[in-house]
């Protein structure tokens, strides 16, 4: 039975083989302008795209909306709900280029006319600097490069319970605004109970779209810390007794939202013995003050000497203990590439020549071999000495 098989494979494998010469010698030699795989491949990784501003709203006192539109018209790539999208922005000199989550839903973005994508900003909070300056500047008919769908904060039917619980805080309901819309679209099938912490109901920010979009498969549930008088939803903080009163048998927890809130979300979801499989937390970029992850606060505010080898250039800058290796090129109007700014996607990624850095250890996202051959995030590197680093040429 083994010879019998094997020889009709190879008689099988031959006659594809006189068929695939005959192919080959009927072929054009000049090469096919037709390329249907290659173009939607494009299509769906086009990588940066030229972007227009069509759109900008003020949804609280300190958050605005930005809608983006392709420039040349046509519809954006497609992306997850819940993922995030980056946007170069000029700053003087420099070109800073900053990751936010998308807040509009992934249909919006395939749409036949005006297909768009939107971010909301909220003031001062995160890296304030461009935060302020997206809400203070950007107009409609501002032009940037972004890419967009970046990121792993998303559903998987492989990997999460149908019914989602969203704990969420600040800015950080902008993924589950995105998966709301999405799911009420039809193009998301699971079930979201979003448990939204704010201090005052002036804080919570998309509140007419949030309540425009609550329907049978999507509950939003806001939690006040601040003590406001006729308030009749949910008070105090998001705790453990409050995830479990909304939790279904088996749920997805999923976390996006200021960076203390983390802590007490993790300990919450110990606490009701939520698996950590069934557990996300969206990145939420560099840390504040990296000395509470275990840099040595004695070196905090030292200045080291940053010697950075890009081709045949090098340069010598200056690099502040407490802040990344992206922030100290940044500040020195050196240009390197980045995505998440939390240490996952790998966009920073630069090699260390010489000397010594402390690695975040809330995100360090880099793969085995990268750590053996001293490869690191420059977003979640921070100098201990003096240092020198070779970064790739743009
Ligand atoms: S920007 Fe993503 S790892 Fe540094």
């Amino acid at each position: 039975m083994k010879v019998k098989g094997f020889l009709t494979d190879v008689g099988g494998a031959s006659r594809v083989s006189k068929a695939r010469l005959a192919a080959f010698e009927n072929a054009s030699p000049v090469p096919e302008k037709v390329d249907p795989i290659g173009n939607v491949a494009r299509e769906w990784h086009p990588g940066k795209i030229d972007l227009v501003v069509t759109k900008v709203t003020e949804i609280t006192k300190t958050t605005k909306t930005i809608r983006f539109e392709r420039k040349d018209g046509k519809k954006l790539p497609p992306f997850y709900a819940g993922t995030f999208m980056t946007i170069d922005v000029p700053m003087g000199d420099s070109l800073l280029t900053r990751p936010y989550t998308i807040s509009s839903a992934p249909f919006e973005a395939r749409l036949e006319e005006h297909a768009f994508v939107e971010i909301s900003v909220r003031r001062s909070k995160g890296d304030g600097l461009i935060c302020d300056y997206i809400n203070d500047h950007f107009k409609v008919g501002d032009e940037f490069k972004g890419m967009i769908g970046l990121g792993q904060f998303f559903y998987e039917p492989l990997r999460d319970a149908k019914h989602i619980v969203a704990l969420s805080g600040g800015i950080g309901i902008t993924p589950f605004a995105s998966m709301a819309k999405e799911i009420n679209h039809g193009t998301l099938d699971v079930d979201l109970t979003i448990l939204y912490g704010s201090n005052t109901s002036d804080d919570i920010a998309m509140k007419d779209e949030l309540d425009a979009i609550k329907s049978s498969k999507v509950h939003v549930v806001y939690v006040l810390s601040g003590d406001e008088p006729g308030w009749t939803g949910e008070r105090g903080f998001i705790t453990a007794e409050l995830i479990k009163k909304y939790s279904a048998p088996d749920s997805s927890y999923f976390i996006c939202g200021p960076q203390p809130m983390y802590e007490p979300m993790r300990k919450a979801l110990a606490e009701i013995g939520a698996p950590k499989r069934r557990v996300r937390f969206e990145v939420f970029g560099q840390p504040k003050d990296i000395t509470k992850y275990g840099y040595p606060a004695e070196l905090a505010d030292q200045t080291f000497n940053l010697t950075v080898v890009r081709g045949i250039h090098e340069d010598v800058i200056p690099a502040i203990g407490r802040e990344s290796l992206v922030v100290a090129l940044e500040r020195a109007g050196i240009r390197i590439e980045t995505g998440c700014r939390s240490g996952e996607c790998g966009f920073c990624r630069t090699k260390l020549l010489s000397g010594n850095v402390f690695i975040s250890p809330i995100s360090d996202g880099r793969r085995a071999a990268d750590k053996d051959f001293n490869y690191l995030h420059a977003c979640a590197a921070y100098p201990t000495s003096d240092l020198k680093i070779k970064i790739p040429i743009e």
